[in-house]
């Protein structure tokens, strides 16, 4: 069942169109991450769905039902936005139970209520304290537990974690998941940070410019970007640009600018004429020539220099040139073994799989 469903969404400002015929649905309990550049029309589709804004075209529908013409209160939402910080002369308690006062919830229970949501942010004993005496963290997980206090339909969190350092925010991050998945939040997130993205939704939506440029599973949108723009917003990638000549048994061939030669996947073969950008994520590249190559699996191998190892942790970075002077990034997990050095010669493979082909400058 579609608890959130936005069909044909157009919000223009004057002239400008901030959002652009934007249709989507959200399961019960689901989370869509929404995901983007700055200005691209996030927060302006939250604020369609809150109903602080109202849409030229289209419709957003609760459960099935248009919500055109009620106002904010009267559509059960919960709400986290990136400038609605805590009311800072409340207390804890008195935060958590400001929507619930505003929504008629019976007075005699709202008490219970609160201390319930506290427990489930994990800030039992702090429901005298005011935000000024909390830690960021701590404003974050008040701020949450407001936004879920009314039972909300549909849960909006703009930029939920962007005001916390690296560290605690990649801890909080879990915890939000845990935390809706455990009250079955049908929630839209909205976040720049694509790993932010990716771990928290079910699904994710890549905009801009307003409009939709694909929406998937994270694992999908990573695997198959259809456009450059989604590749390059969602993970690090390599590209290589130029004419596929011929597709014999779904692997065609790449004449990339620069002189290289390269086999790349086409499963669909009535799009190898012309000019494509091909993708192939750093992980997909190995150093060393380890895979055997056969006419039917053609393996693509080249030859080059390694001009950066940065040591990162678990990983490790590699920056390798290749003919023409093109930079590769490539990653290996790092588990103890020999690192390779700057200035070594080395042999880099991939396979016609990995590489990700669309169209260029897409
Ligand atoms: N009230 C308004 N009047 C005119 N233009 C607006 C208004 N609100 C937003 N915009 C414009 O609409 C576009 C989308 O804004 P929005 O706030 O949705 O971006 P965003 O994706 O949330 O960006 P960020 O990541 O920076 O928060 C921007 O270009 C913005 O300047
Ligand atoms: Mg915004």
């Amino acid at each position: 069942m579609n608890v959130l469903e936005l069909s044909h969404v157009t919000k223009r400002y004057g002239a400008f169109v901030a959002v652009e015929n934007v249709s989507f649905t959200v399961e019960k309990g689901q989370i869509l991450s929404l995901l983007g550049p700055s200005g691209c029309g996030k927060t302006t589709t939250l604020r369609l769905i809150a109903g602080f804004e109202n849409a030229n075209e289209g419709a957003v529908m609760f459960s099935g039902v248009d919500m055109k013409g009620r106002r904010p209160y009267e559509r059960n939402v919960g709400l986290l936005f990136q400038d609605y910080a805590l009311f800072p002369h409340m207390t804890v308690a008195e935060n958590v139970a400001y929507g619930l006062k505003h929504r008629n919830f019976e007075k005699a229970k709202i008490p219970d209520r609160v201390a319930e949501m506290l427990s489930l942010v994990r800030l039992m004993g702090f429901e005298d304290r005011r935000p000024g005496q909390l830690s960021g963290g701590q404003q974050q997980r008040v701020a949450l537990a407001r936004a879920l206090a009314t039972n909300p339909e549909v849960v909006l969190l703009d930029e939920p974690l962007s005001a916390l350092d690296a560290k605690l925010r990649q801890e909080l991050r879990f915890e939000l998941k845990a935390i809706l998945s455990a009250v079955n939040a049908t929630t839209i997130v909205v976040t720049h940070d694509q790993e932010e993205a990716m771990s928290l939704g079910d699904s994710v939506i890549v905009m801009s410019a307003g409009k939709i440029m694909q929406q998937g599973p994270p694992t999908d949108i990573y695997a198959n970007p259809k456009t450059r723009f989604v590749a390059e917003f969602i993970g690090r990638s390599n590209w290589f640009t130029g004419q596929l000549t011929r597709s014999v048994k779904g692997i065609a061939e790449l004449k990339a600018n620069g002189g290289t030669r390269m086999f790349v996947h086409m499963l669909d073969s009535s799009r190898n004429d012309g000019v494509f950008d091909v993708c192939v994520r750093p992980e997909r590249i190995r150093i060393g020539a380890a895979i055997e190559s056969s006419e039917d699996s053609p393996v693509n191998e080249m030859r080059g220099t390694i001009r950066d190892v940065a040591h990162l942790g678990a990983d490790l970075h590699l920056v390798v040139e290749i003919a023409g002077g093109q930079l590769l990034t490539v990653t290996e997990k790092y588990y103890g073994q020999a690192l390779e050095q700057s200035g070594q010669e080395v042999a880099i493979t991939f396979l016609p799989q990995d590489c990700i082909v669309v169209p260029s400058g897409s």
